[in-house]
């Protein structure tokens, strides 16, 4: 077997952790869908979900992969429950149709960089759009963008993952609180923030339950959940210290950065007359490539924006293909170099449809995060809400002081209301596709 490595440090393994997290779900998916969902009761359904739901299942994967020190789906058999390693296999299935299309828009991220420093799409943002987002363009910088992921998991964890994450993250933070800084000097800021948060209070309690979903959905893409990423990521770390703490802040990160793309870009929008548009892949995209044609300095606002945009989404995209390159190498006698470029490979080759034709692009989106990604997390509740409690209560109160309590109120969350809520977004999530 392939000698595994670990985390240099703890704050590389939370970064890293964190960069898996935030990305284009906090600025593709979070604010539009927030926005069109009745603004401030989809945020309330949404972080109880990511605490109630989001923070027990990551503690879940987390117990999993520090226990077993294994991969997703070697994992189970390594703690002597191979019975269930068909919750890993699922988990890298789904890490398959994520990252073929997540690279998709990756690829769109790198040509609307470009498209910042030349002044392609000023004159129409639609149809440049129309033109970057499917077609030979597409594709070529979806290889673009996976080339540039492959190259960062080639170099392992230490020097791959953890240093581009140690300096992607805080970069990515820095950039997103300047704009968001920029967004509020802007006439129409209020505007903007009255748009995207203002409760409907119309909506805000007919219909929290229809809400579940498209919430739930969010909440596990946001926090990378339900694929084994934090299996994967919590396979690698050494020394035992709180998980919680580590889940913990995960979280904060994650939600404050989605909060924070939201407060950035529709001021942008309102300061411009934008419409924000009726969601849909392509809305960031061109309702701000709109406002940032019109900017005095539209141009260098949209290219800052667009570079964080691209460091958040790298840091997604390497942890996913981390997952199965861990799979491949520890599972076949390969190396890291082959497995990397193999996997990457396969994966370009199923997002190829999702470049030629966005209907693709929705359709895995949707069958990723209503249904693999949710179905994962409830396999997961269940396995160790019931098959694996006592032992994992265990090893989540490792390195916690204290935390009886604790495990015992993690354990019950993971048993019914967590497995009541997931069945419930589970079939409704199906029925609404
Ligand atoms: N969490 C990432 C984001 O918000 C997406 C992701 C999903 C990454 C699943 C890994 C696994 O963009
Ligand atoms: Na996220």
């Amino acid at each position: 077997m392939v000698q595994r490595e670990s985390w240099a440090t703890r704050a590389g393994f939370i970064l890293a952790a964190a960069g898996s997290a935030v990305g284009l779900g906090n600025v593709w998916r979070f604010p539009f869908l927030t926005a069109e969902s009745g603004g401030a009761a989809f945020l309330v359904a949404y972080l109880l979900l990511v605490v109630g739901v989001g923070l027990p299942l990551v503690l879940a994967e987390f117990v999993i992969g520090r226990r077993s020190n294994r991969n997703v789906i070697g994992a189970f058999e390594a703690l002597g429950r191979s019975n269930w390693r068909f919750i890993g296999g699922l988990g890298a299935l789904a890490g398959f149709v994520i990252l073929s299309y997540y690279s998709v828009v990756g690829g769109w991220v790198i040509q609307y960089i470009i498209a910042s420093v030349t002044g392609a799409y000023t004159s129409d943002p639609a149809a440049y759009f129309e033109s970057v987002s499917v077609g030979a363009n597409a594709i070529a910088f979806d290889a673009l963008f996976m080339a540039f992921v492959a190259g960062i998991v080639v170099l392992g964890v230490r020097n791959g993952l953890e240093r581009a994450a140690k300096f992607m993250i805080p970069s990515v933070v820095v950039l997103l609180v300047l704009l968001a800084g920029y967004g509020a000097t802007l006439e129409g800021a209020a505007e903007g923030y009255a748009f995207y948060l203002s409760p409907d209070v119309s909506t805000l309690f007919g219909d929290a339950l229809a809400l579940l979903p498209d919430a739930a959905g969010q909440a596990f893409f946001t926090l990378s959940l339900g694929m084994g990423v934090m299996v994967t990521y919590a396979s690698y770390l050494g020394e035992d210290r709180s998980l919680l703490n580590d889940g913990l802040i995960i979280l904060v990160v994650d939600t404050s950065i989605a909060l924070l793309a939201g407060l950035a870009i529709f001021p942008f929008l309102f300061s411009q007359g934008v419409d924000p548009g009726t969601g849909g892949p392509g809305t960031v995209f061109v309702a701000l490539g709109t406002a940032f044609a019109e900017f005095p300095a539209g141009r260098a606002v949209g290219t800052v924006f667009y570079v964080a945009l691209f460091m958040a989404a790298v840091t997604s995209a390497f942890s996913i293909l981390e997952v199965i390159v861990a799979y491949v190498t520890e599972t076949f006698d390969v190396d890291r170099k082959p497995a990397t470029a193999g996997v990457a490979v396969a994966i370009f080759l199923l997002g190829i449809p999702t470049a030629i034709d966005l209907r693709y692009l929705t359709a895995y989106d949707v069958l990723a995060n209503q249904v693999l990604l949710i179905g994962g997390g409830l396999l997961l509740a269940v396995f160790v809400g019931w098959a694996y409690a006592a032992e994992g209560t265990e090893e989540l109160r490792t390195g916690m002081r204290g935390g009886d309590a604790l495990g015992a109120v993690w354990i019950w969350l993971l048993r019914v209301p967590i497995v009541l809520i997931l069945l419930y977004v589970l079939y409704f999530g199906v029925l609404a596709t």
